[in-house]
């Protein structure tokens, strides 16, 4: 990797726009909670942790993932997670970060919706002061539950609402096609949550389809398999819908065979807003800034595109005109730095 390169990826400002909260639980902590919780797991010891992370399939990650979160149980646990990515992140040049947060999975635990949010948002809070990383909040449905359960979360949602800014869709996504989901997020469009959901990670381009036009969503999360459709593909690139894509997510979770695999070259090319993120860095062994080093190296994007990926990460991101504005300024500001090394 060039010099310039390596000091791009680790300098340039960015935002993460595609990050569940649960999926940075990292092993430590994750055995250190349930000391501290007396929750049993069927783990002892880091490396037990890091055997398990073999993943064929999106089902097989999710396994681990709800199982993995069975050890988060007070606000101080949501706290703590959130405040470790931060602090991971801040390393990273990130400067904003759009984060998932999936509620189903924890009150369905008995953990109620006040203690999650609570946990979530006080360490948000304390990075917009000592971080200096502004951010907003997606709580998503998990899609392999009934839309009775999406709906309550909702009910949650709207006592929140200055705390939460949009609505997503997650889990499986092979027999859970969006139009499941069609009143829900008209509802939650209707009380004004921002929709987004993810759709061709696994599924197809008659996910993302439905997710555009029946779910009426802003921004697309993955949506790899989009491409398999030059129609759709041109609707994208047309529109300008913003695409999170992580490509090290993809590759662990088998969607991909290896990372020089990785749609974000082609959907650039296409003429698509792509952004890169990390998905569920803890379990995907790679954080903002290796899926940015695995599609420089996997993918050959040179200099430029690297610069084109940090400006496309607030691009699409629900930041206001100005706000954006401000972190492309800070981006080319950077980028003379840089290049005067
Ligand atoms: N896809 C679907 N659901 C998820 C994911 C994902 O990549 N990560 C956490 N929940
Ligand atoms: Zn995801």
């Amino acid at each position: 990797m060039s010099d310039l390169a390596k000091h791009l990826i680790d300098r340039l400002p960015k935002a993460e726009l595609h990050l569940h909260i649960e999926g940075t639980l990292e092993p430590d902590m994750m055995l250190k909670l349930a000391k501290r919780n007396n929750v049993t797991l069927p783990y002892h010891s880091v490396e037990d942790v890091q055997k398990a992370y073999n993943f064929d399939c999106l089902q097989d990650f999710l396994d681990l993932y709800y199982l993995g979160m069975s050890v988060l149980l007070t606000e101080q646990d949501f706290f703590d997670l959130t405040w470790a990515y931060l602090c991971r992140v801040k390393e990273d040049g990130l400067t904003h970060v759009e984060l998932f947060f999936d509620p189903q999975a924890h009150t369905a635990r008995g953990v109620s919706f006040e203690t999650v949010l609570g946990g979530i948002t006080s360490a948000l809070e304390q990075a917009q002061k000592e971080l200096d990383i502004s951010s907003k909040l997606i709580m998503c449905f998990l899609r392999h539950l009934p839309e009775e359960d999406a709906f309550e979360a909702l009910d949650c949602a709207c006592k929140h609402k200055e705390h939460i800014f949009g609505v997503g869709l997650d889990s499986s996504e092979k027999g859970y096609p969006p139009p499941l989901f069609e009143r829900v997020f008209a509802q939650a469009r209707k009380e004004g949550f921002t929709p987004v959901a993810h759709v061709g990670e696994e599924g197809t381009a008659e996910n993302v389809r439905e997710g555009l036009d029946v779910l009426k969503i802003e921004r697309v999360d993955h949506g790899n398999h989009a491409l398999d459709d030059p129609f759709l593909t041109a609707r994208l690139a047309k529109q300008q819908t913003p695409l999170t894509m992580c490509p090290i997510s993809n590759w662990r979770l088998k969607g991909i065979p290896s990372l020089a695999h990785s749609p974000v070259k082609k959907a650039m090319d296409a003429g698509l807003l792509v952004t890169v993120n990390s998905d569920d860095p803890s379990y995907f062994g790679g954080y903002l800034n290796d899926n940015y080093r695995a599609v420089h190296e996997h993918l050959a994007l040179d200099e430029a595109e690297l610069i084109i990926l940090a400006k496309n990460s607030f691009k699409a991101s629900f930041l206001d005109d100005e706000e954006k504005q401000k972190q492309l300024d800070a981006i080319d500001a950077m980028v003379d730095d840089v290049k005067r090394l």
